[in-house]
Protein backbone atom coordinates (compact mmCIF):
# COMPACT_ATOMS: atom_id res chain seq x y z
CA UNK A 1 0.00 0.00 0.00
CA UNK A 2 1.02 3.54 -0.60
CA UNK A 3 1.95 6.58 2.24
CA UNK A 4 -1.03 8.21 1.27
CA UNK A 5 -3.56 4.87 1.32
CA UNK A 6 -1.65 4.06 4.63
CA UNK A 7 -2.09 7.56 5.71
CA UNK A 8 -5.81 7.85 4.65
CA UNK A 9 -6.61 3.99 6.58
CA UNK A 10 -4.99 6.09 9.83
CA UNK A 11 -6.78 9.45 9.58
CA UNK A 12 -10.07 7.35 9.72
CA UNK A 13 -9.03 5.69 12.55
CA UNK A 14 -8.43 9.44 14.11
CA UNK A 15 -10.79 11.62 12.46
CA UNK A 16 -11.05 14.92 14.54
CA UNK A 17 -7.64 14.40 16.14
CA UNK A 18 -4.62 15.68 15.49
CA UNK A 19 -1.48 13.60 14.34
CA UNK A 20 1.97 14.90 14.80
CA UNK A 21 4.26 15.03 11.62
CA UNK A 22 6.70 12.45 13.38
CA UNK A 23 3.89 10.32 14.80
CA UNK A 24 2.53 9.58 11.39
CA UNK A 25 6.15 8.81 9.89
CA UNK A 26 6.97 6.55 12.61
CA UNK A 27 3.46 4.44 12.37
CA UNK A 28 3.55 4.82 8.31
CA UNK A 29 8.12 4.02 8.68
CA UNK A 30 8.35 7.07 6.42
CA UNK A 31 10.03 10.18 6.27
CA UNK A 32 8.37 13.70 7.16
CA UNK A 33 8.53 14.99 4.09
CA UNK A 34 6.42 11.49 2.28
CA UNK A 35 3.95 12.66 5.08
CA UNK A 36 3.61 15.78 4.01
CA UNK A 37 3.08 14.97 0.41
CA UNK A 38 1.05 12.99 1.39
CA UNK A 39 -1.22 15.26 3.12
CA UNK A 40 -1.07 17.99 0.38
CA UNK A 41 -2.05 15.54 -2.23
CA UNK A 42 -5.38 14.39 -0.30
CA UNK A 43 -6.13 17.88 0.41
CA UNK A 44 -6.36 18.29 -3.71
CA UNK A 45 -8.37 15.44 -3.71
CA UNK A 46 -10.71 16.93 -1.69
CA UNK A 47 -9.79 15.49 1.81
CA UNK A 48 -10.23 18.36 4.91
CA UNK A 49 -6.99 18.15 6.44
CA UNK A 50 -5.89 20.93 8.78
CA UNK A 51 -2.09 21.44 9.54
CA UNK A 52 -1.46 23.14 12.85
CA UNK A 53 2.10 23.72 14.16
CA UNK A 54 3.16 22.26 17.06
CA UNK A 55 0.18 20.19 16.71
CA UNK A 56 0.44 18.31 13.24
CA UNK A 57 -2.42 17.23 10.83
CA UNK A 58 -6.21 16.24 11.38
CA UNK A 59 -8.78 15.03 8.82
CA UNK A 60 -11.95 17.13 9.77
CA UNK A 61 -14.73 14.93 11.50
CA UNK A 62 -17.28 16.01 8.40
CA UNK A 63 -15.37 15.18 6.02
CA UNK A 64 -17.31 12.94 3.05
CA UNK A 65 -15.03 11.44 0.98
CA UNK A 66 -15.27 7.74 -0.51
CA UNK A 67 -12.26 6.08 0.50
CA UNK A 68 -11.19 2.21 1.26
CA UNK A 69 -10.18 2.85 4.36
CA UNK A 70 -13.52 4.78 5.39
CA UNK A 71 -15.70 2.30 3.59
CA UNK A 72 -14.21 -0.75 5.81
CA UNK A 73 -14.36 0.91 9.05
CA UNK A 74 -18.50 0.58 8.65
CA UNK A 75 -18.19 -2.47 6.70
CA UNK A 76 -19.93 -5.21 8.98
CA UNK A 77 -19.95 -8.55 7.19
CA UNK A 78 -19.90 -8.66 3.31
CA UNK A 79 -17.55 -11.37 3.50
CA UNK A 80 -15.54 -11.71 -0.05
CA UNK A 81 -15.74 -8.62 -1.03
CA UNK A 82 -13.03 -6.71 -2.77
CA UNK A 83 -13.28 -3.33 -3.34
CA UNK A 84 -11.61 -0.57 -5.43
CA UNK A 85 -12.14 3.01 -5.08
CA UNK A 86 -11.46 6.24 -7.13
CA UNK A 87 -12.21 8.99 -7.51
CA UNK A 88 -13.19 9.33 -11.26
CA UNK A 89 -13.69 6.50 -13.76
CA UNK A 90 -16.23 6.18 -16.72
CA UNK A 91 -18.21 3.95 -15.54
CA UNK A 92 -17.67 1.38 -12.66
CA UNK A 93 -19.92 -1.27 -14.80
CA UNK A 94 -17.30 -0.71 -17.39
CA UNK A 95 -14.40 -1.20 -14.67
CA UNK A 96 -15.86 -4.31 -12.83
CA UNK A 97 -16.93 -5.83 -16.84
CA UNK A 98 -13.18 -5.83 -17.51
CA UNK A 99 -11.95 -7.30 -14.45
CA UNK A 100 -14.57 -9.64 -14.43
CA UNK A 101 -13.36 -10.74 -17.94
CA UNK A 102 -9.80 -11.10 -16.69
CA UNK A 103 -11.12 -13.36 -14.23
CA UNK A 104 -11.80 -11.01 -11.18
CA UNK A 105 -13.71 -13.35 -8.15
CA UNK A 106 -17.33 -12.57 -7.37
CA UNK A 107 -17.57 -9.79 -4.89
CA UNK A 108 -14.95 -7.70 -6.20
CA UNK A 109 -16.60 -3.69 -6.32
CA UNK A 110 -15.63 -0.58 -7.51
CA UNK A 111 -17.09 2.41 -6.12
CA UNK A 112 -16.39 6.14 -7.57
CA UNK A 113 -16.79 9.20 -6.33
CA UNK A 114 -17.89 10.11 -9.70
CA UNK A 115 -18.55 8.87 -13.44
CA UNK A 116 -17.60 10.57 -17.40
CA UNK A 117 -19.86 7.56 -19.24
CA UNK A 118 -22.36 6.72 -16.56
CA UNK A 119 -24.68 4.33 -18.18
CA UNK A 120 -28.32 3.98 -17.16
CA UNK A 121 -31.50 1.15 -18.31
CA UNK A 122 -32.74 1.19 -21.68
CA UNK A 123 -29.18 2.59 -23.38
CA UNK A 124 -29.87 6.14 -21.48
CA UNK A 125 -26.65 7.68 -19.68
CA UNK A 126 -26.84 8.35 -16.25
CA UNK A 127 -25.86 11.91 -15.06
CA UNK A 128 -22.88 11.13 -12.46
CA UNK A 129 -21.62 14.35 -11.24
CA UNK A 130 -18.33 14.73 -9.15
CA UNK A 131 -18.62 14.37 -4.75
CA UNK A 132 -22.30 14.19 -4.46
CA UNK A 133 -23.02 10.75 -5.66
CA UNK A 134 -22.44 7.25 -5.10
CA UNK A 135 -21.58 5.17 -7.65
CA UNK A 136 -20.86 1.67 -7.51
CA UNK A 137 -20.68 -1.70 -9.18
CA UNK A 138 -20.52 -5.56 -7.88
CA UNK A 139 -19.47 -8.83 -9.75
CA UNK A 140 -21.17 -11.89 -8.87
CA UNK A 141 -20.88 -15.43 -10.43
CA UNK A 142 -24.56 -16.66 -9.88
CA UNK A 143 -25.77 -20.45 -10.45
CA UNK A 144 -28.88 -19.53 -11.49
CA UNK A 145 -31.27 -19.52 -14.58
CA UNK A 146 -32.12 -16.08 -16.70
CA UNK A 147 -35.55 -16.44 -15.08
CA UNK A 148 -34.36 -15.68 -11.48
CA UNK A 149 -32.14 -13.18 -12.58
CA UNK A 150 -34.41 -10.42 -12.07
CA UNK A 151 -34.03 -11.23 -8.05
CA UNK A 152 -30.16 -9.62 -8.13
CA UNK A 153 -31.94 -6.72 -9.53
CA UNK A 154 -34.57 -6.35 -7.22
CA UNK A 155 -32.50 -7.45 -4.27
CA UNK A 156 -30.39 -4.72 -4.66
CA UNK A 157 -33.24 -1.84 -5.03
CA UNK A 158 -33.79 -3.02 -1.02
CA UNK A 159 -30.47 -3.32 -0.11
CA UNK A 160 -30.07 0.26 -1.31
CA UNK A 161 -33.36 1.42 0.20
CA UNK A 162 -32.43 -0.09 3.28
CA UNK A 163 -29.15 1.23 3.63
CA UNK A 164 -30.73 4.92 2.85
CA UNK A 165 -32.98 4.77 5.64
CA UNK A 166 -30.55 3.71 8.23
CA UNK A 167 -28.20 6.34 7.57
CA UNK A 168 -30.67 9.21 7.19
CA UNK A 169 -33.61 8.07 8.51
CA UNK A 170 -35.91 8.82 5.17
CA UNK A 171 -38.33 6.89 4.11
CA UNK A 172 -37.56 4.88 0.89
CA UNK A 173 -40.23 3.63 -2.16
CA UNK A 174 -39.14 1.09 -4.66
CA UNK A 175 -40.71 1.63 -7.95
CA UNK A 176 -40.85 -1.79 -9.68
CA UNK A 177 -38.79 -3.32 -10.93
CA UNK A 178 -35.74 -1.07 -9.26
CA UNK A 179 -35.83 2.63 -8.72
CA UNK A 180 -35.45 3.78 -5.13
CA UNK A 181 -37.74 6.75 -4.47
CA UNK A 182 -37.68 9.48 -1.41
CA UNK A 183 -40.85 11.95 -1.48
CA UNK A 184 -41.76 10.81 -5.27
CA UNK A 185 -38.57 11.76 -6.55
CA UNK A 186 -35.94 9.04 -8.12
CA UNK A 187 -32.65 9.32 -5.52
CA UNK A 188 -31.31 5.39 -7.19
CA UNK A 189 -31.06 3.88 -10.12
CA UNK A 190 -30.19 0.24 -10.81
CA UNK A 191 -28.12 -1.13 -13.76
CA UNK A 192 -27.21 -5.19 -13.48
CA UNK A 193 -25.73 -6.50 -16.87
CA UNK A 194 -24.95 -9.82 -17.35
CA UNK A 195 -22.70 -11.83 -19.69
CA UNK A 196 -23.99 -15.21 -20.78
CA UNK A 197 -21.51 -17.78 -21.87
CA UNK A 198 -21.91 -18.69 -25.49
CA UNK A 199 -21.41 -22.29 -25.37
CA UNK A 200 -23.74 -23.59 -22.65
CA UNK A 201 -25.98 -20.15 -22.76
CA UNK A 202 -25.68 -19.86 -18.52
CA UNK A 203 -24.76 -16.68 -16.35
CA UNK A 204 -21.14 -16.15 -16.52
CA UNK A 205 -21.23 -13.37 -14.50
CA UNK A 206 -23.47 -10.73 -13.78
CA UNK A 207 -22.66 -6.73 -12.88
CA UNK A 208 -24.99 -4.75 -10.69
CA UNK A 209 -24.19 -1.43 -11.35
CA UNK A 210 -25.58 0.93 -8.40
CA UNK A 211 -25.64 4.82 -8.82
CA UNK A 212 -27.33 7.42 -5.28
CA UNK A 213 -27.78 10.98 -5.88
CA UNK A 214 -26.19 11.42 -2.08
CA UNK A 215 -26.80 15.08 -1.95
CA UNK A 216 -28.40 17.44 -4.56
CA UNK A 217 -25.36 18.31 -7.14
CA UNK A 218 -23.83 21.69 -6.98
CA UNK A 219 -25.97 23.86 -9.53
CA UNK A 220 -29.20 21.75 -9.09
CA UNK A 221 -29.79 18.87 -11.18
CA UNK A 222 -30.07 19.08 -15.12
CA UNK A 223 -33.14 20.28 -16.52
CA UNK A 224 -33.96 17.17 -18.31
CA UNK A 225 -34.16 15.17 -14.78
CA UNK A 226 -35.06 18.34 -12.60
CA UNK A 227 -38.23 16.84 -12.16
CA UNK A 228 -37.74 13.50 -11.44
CA UNK A 229 -34.48 13.10 -9.17
CA UNK A 230 -34.04 13.77 -6.24
CA UNK A 231 -31.08 13.02 -3.20
CA UNK A 232 -30.93 11.64 -0.11
CA UNK A 233 -29.59 14.54 2.33
CA UNK A 234 -29.92 18.40 1.24
CA UNK A 235 -26.62 18.91 2.75
CA UNK A 236 -23.30 16.41 3.27
CA UNK A 237 -22.78 14.62 6.38
CA UNK A 238 -19.74 13.04 7.97
CA UNK A 239 -18.85 9.96 6.18
CA UNK A 240 -21.88 9.89 4.86
CA UNK A 241 -20.80 8.03 1.48
CA UNK A 242 -18.27 5.59 3.12
CA UNK A 243 -21.43 4.55 5.38
CA UNK A 244 -23.52 4.19 3.08
CA UNK A 245 -21.64 2.14 0.46
CA UNK A 246 -20.98 -0.25 3.78
CA UNK A 247 -24.55 -0.60 4.45
CA UNK A 248 -25.27 -1.05 0.20
CA UNK A 249 -22.37 -3.83 0.46
CA UNK A 250 -22.75 -5.79 3.17
CA UNK A 251 -26.35 -5.85 2.75
CA UNK A 252 -26.59 -6.52 -0.86
CA UNK A 253 -23.97 -9.55 -0.42
CA UNK A 254 -26.38 -10.89 2.67
CA UNK A 255 -29.25 -11.10 0.26
CA UNK A 256 -27.67 -12.24 -2.86
CA UNK A 257 -26.54 -15.51 -0.81
CA UNK A 258 -29.71 -16.48 0.56
CA UNK A 259 -31.25 -15.26 -3.03
CA UNK A 260 -32.89 -18.72 -3.22
CA UNK A 261 -35.12 -18.18 0.08
CA UNK A 262 -36.13 -14.57 -1.47
CA UNK A 263 -35.03 -13.17 2.21
CA UNK A 264 -35.36 -9.81 0.42
CA UNK A 265 -38.91 -10.42 -0.64
CA UNK A 266 -41.32 -8.58 2.07
CA UNK A 267 -39.18 -5.67 2.85
CA UNK A 268 -39.43 -5.13 -0.71
CA UNK A 269 -43.39 -5.35 -0.96
CA UNK A 270 -43.39 -3.38 2.48
CA UNK A 271 -42.10 -0.49 -0.04
CA UNK A 272 -43.70 -0.99 -3.25
CA UNK A 273 -44.94 2.33 -5.10
CA UNK A 274 -48.50 2.42 -6.06
CA UNK A 275 -49.89 -0.40 -4.94
CA UNK A 276 -53.72 -0.73 -5.42
CA UNK A 277 -53.20 2.58 -7.52
CA UNK A 278 -53.30 2.96 -11.25
CA UNK A 279 -50.36 3.16 -13.76
CA UNK A 280 -49.47 2.93 -17.15
CA UNK A 281 -47.20 0.20 -18.36
CA UNK A 282 -45.31 1.79 -21.16
CA UNK A 283 -43.82 -1.19 -23.61
CA UNK A 284 -41.75 0.93 -26.41
CA UNK A 285 -44.81 3.04 -28.22
CA UNK A 286 -47.08 0.93 -26.35
CA UNK A 287 -49.23 2.10 -23.62
CA UNK A 288 -51.68 0.04 -21.20
CA UNK A 289 -53.74 1.13 -18.50
CA UNK A 290 -54.12 -0.90 -15.42
CA UNK A 291 -54.08 -1.43 -11.51
CA UNK A 292 -51.41 -2.23 -9.67
CA UNK A 293 -51.96 -5.37 -7.57
CA UNK A 294 -48.83 -6.77 -6.24
CA UNK A 295 -45.30 -8.64 -7.26
CA UNK A 296 -45.03 -12.73 -7.50
CA UNK A 297 -42.41 -14.38 -5.40
CA UNK A 298 -40.57 -13.85 -8.35
CA UNK A 299 -41.03 -9.77 -8.57
CA UNK A 300 -42.81 -10.22 -11.58
CA UNK A 301 -45.60 -7.91 -11.61
CA UNK A 302 -49.23 -8.71 -11.17
CA UNK A 303 -51.38 -6.30 -12.68
CA UNK A 304 -55.30 -5.92 -13.51
CA UNK A 305 -56.28 -4.99 -16.68
CA UNK A 306 -58.96 -2.77 -17.64
CA UNK A 307 -60.81 -5.51 -18.73
CA UNK A 308 -60.85 -7.04 -16.02
CA UNK A 309 -58.05 -9.29 -16.67
CA UNK A 310 -54.92 -10.36 -14.03
CA UNK A 311 -51.56 -10.68 -15.75
CA UNK A 312 -47.92 -11.44 -14.74
CA UNK A 313 -45.64 -8.81 -16.49
CA UNK A 314 -41.52 -9.56 -16.04
CA UNK A 315 -39.69 -6.66 -16.73
CA UNK A 316 -37.35 -6.79 -19.49
CA UNK A 317 -37.70 -3.20 -21.35
CA UNK A 318 -41.05 -2.65 -19.83
CA UNK A 319 -41.71 0.52 -17.42
CA UNK A 320 -44.16 1.58 -15.64
CA UNK A 321 -45.87 5.60 -14.73
CA UNK A 322 -48.40 6.52 -12.38
CA UNK A 323 -52.13 7.03 -14.02
CA UNK A 324 -53.32 10.78 -13.35
C1 LIG B 1 -31.14 3.70 -14.36
O1 LIG B 1 -31.83 4.25 -13.50
O2 LIG B 1 -31.38 3.85 -15.56
C2 LIG B 1 -30.00 2.83 -13.92
C3 LIG B 1 -28.81 3.65 -13.54
C4 LIG B 1 -27.63 2.83 -13.06
C5 LIG B 1 -26.44 3.71 -12.77
C6 LIG B 1 -25.31 2.96 -12.12
S1 LIG B 1 -24.10 4.06 -11.46
C7 LIG B 1 -23.01 2.74 -11.20
C8 LIG B 1 -23.12 1.85 -12.41
N1 LIG B 1 -22.25 2.31 -13.47
C9 LIG B 1 -22.95 2.70 -14.54
O3 LIG B 1 -22.45 3.14 -15.59
N2 LIG B 1 -24.26 2.56 -14.31
C10 LIG B 1 -24.53 2.01 -13.00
Amino acid sequence: MSVKDRLIALFENNRGEYLSGARIAAELDCTRGAVWKAVKSLQEEGYSISAVTNKGYCLDESTDVLSKAGIEKYLKGGEGLDLQVFRVVDSTNTVIRDLANNGAKEGTAAISGEQTKGRGRLGRSFYSPSDTGLYLSILIRPEMSAADAVKITTAAAVAVAEAIEQVSSRRTDIKWVNDVYIDSKKVCGILTEAQFNIENGGLEYAVVGIGINAYEPRGGFPDEIRDIAGAVLDKPIADMRNRLAAEVLARFMRYYKELGESTFLESYRQRLMWRQEKINIINGSTVTPAVMLDVDSSCRLKVRLENGEEKLISSGEISIRHAQ
